[in-house]
């Protein structure tokens, strides 16, 4: 579409001195006839259908396509019925409210490899074409953006003047920060205030904003929720959100090293849903493979995705059901079996 309107706006700066230069020459009213269309052209450009199709524009009331996301979730997702469960049902809600009391909080959980940076894209994608290179989507990594301890006082006001400006310019603005259980609690404090119940703070509202939060945290915990479930017998499509939710809340909560962070935002009732990605299976890393090869235009070979999942390493020792690095390091993978 974008291209399309390219193409349209293109033609027409194009054909338009010829308009003008063909009308002076010849009789007023193909002047008049150029003028008209100069003015519909300009109409036409700053309407904002037109105008948003060439720039990216700030998301106000237009509503979420639940279908896209449905699909984007069932095609991309693999192995995490619960993630699907709750991100079509939190993004539904949250998009189609006119008047959300609070911004809307995603607490991310699991091992890495498991979908959590997947999701974030998926998220952003549905909100901003774009996705993650939206001007609209900030991601950080606690690890990269705030690594120095020393300089948090910096960080703080840094931080805290981004999401100001940030959602001043744009109320549907969305921010994730990765490595949530490495991020300073002073930072947390820092982002308290944004997530909170208010009205505004200090003239802006932060109801229309979107934070997510990725962690480790509570990973081994799904892990073992998960593999109690395994041995004695039952499916992993079974397994439901209340299975999980209460250990991870109090799980998370009474660890020591994510309990920093959690204890802060849990109680005060500032998370809005916890999403907990379980580790994945050979079957499901064998999904990843055959995405990955058809998202790069190969065939699918049977044989080529068994011999790559099982170069993956698995847990738990005995049992060896869980890819410990989940689908992680399957592009990286390929590209050696390529090469080949
Ligand atoms: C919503 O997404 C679906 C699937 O991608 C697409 O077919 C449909 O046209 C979209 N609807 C709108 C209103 O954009
Ligand atoms: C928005 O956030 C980015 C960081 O993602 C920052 O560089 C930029 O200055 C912020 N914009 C405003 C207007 O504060």
């Amino acid at each position: 579409m974008a291209v399309a309107a390219n193409l349209r706006l293109g033609f027409f700066l194009l054909v338009l001195p010829q308009l003008f230069s063909a009308g002076l020459a010849v009789e007023p009213l193909s002047v008049g006839l150029a003028i008209g269309i100069a003015s519909a052209l300009t109409g036409y450009l700053s309407h904002p259908r037109f105008y948003c199709s060439l720039m990216e524009c700030c998301r106000q009331e237009e509503p979420l396509n639940v279908t896209a996301l449905q699909l984007d979730l069932q095609n991309k997702l693999f192995g995490q019925h619960l993630v699907k469960e709750v991100i079509l049902r939190a993004m539904t809600r949250f998009m189609s409210n006119q008047n959300p009391k609070k911004p809307l909080t995603l607490s991310l959980h699991g091992w890495s490899g498991t979908g959590k940076n997947f999701i974030s894209k998926i998220i952003s994608e549905n909100i901003y074409k774009e996705g993650l290179n939206s001007k609209y989507v900030h991601l950080f990594v606690s690890t990269i953006h705030f690594q120095h301890d020393n300089q948090l006082s910096l960080y703080k006001d840094q931080l805290q003047a981004w999401i100001r400006g940030n959602v001043s310019a744009c109320a549907r603005s969305v921010f994730i920060f990765d490595e949530m259980d490495k991020l300073h609690p002073g930072l947390i404090d820092a982002i308290k205030p944004f997530l909170d119940y208010y009205e505004q703070v200090d003239g802006v509202s932060y109801r229309n904003a979107i934070f997510i939060f990725l962690s480790n945290a509570g990973g081994d915990l799904i892990t073992q929720v998960a593999l109690d479930f395994w041995k004695s017998g039952k499916k992993r499509e079974d397994m439901q959100l209340k299975d999980l939710e209460t250990i991870l809340s109090v799980g998370v909560f009474n660890n020591k090293n994510s309990g920093l962070w959690h204890s802060s935002l849990i109680d005060k009732n500032l998370i809005d849903y916890f999403v907990p990605f379980l580790p994945l299976e050979y079957r499901h890393v064998k999904m990843c493979i055959a995405a990955e090869l058809q998202a790069r235009k190969y065939e699918a070979d049977p044989e080529i995705i068994a011999r790559i999942a099982e170069e993956m390493t698995y847990f738990p020792k005995a049992e060896k059901i869980y890819s410990d690095k989940g689908c992680k390091t399957v592009a990286a993978k390929l590209d050696l079996h390529i090469e080949l």
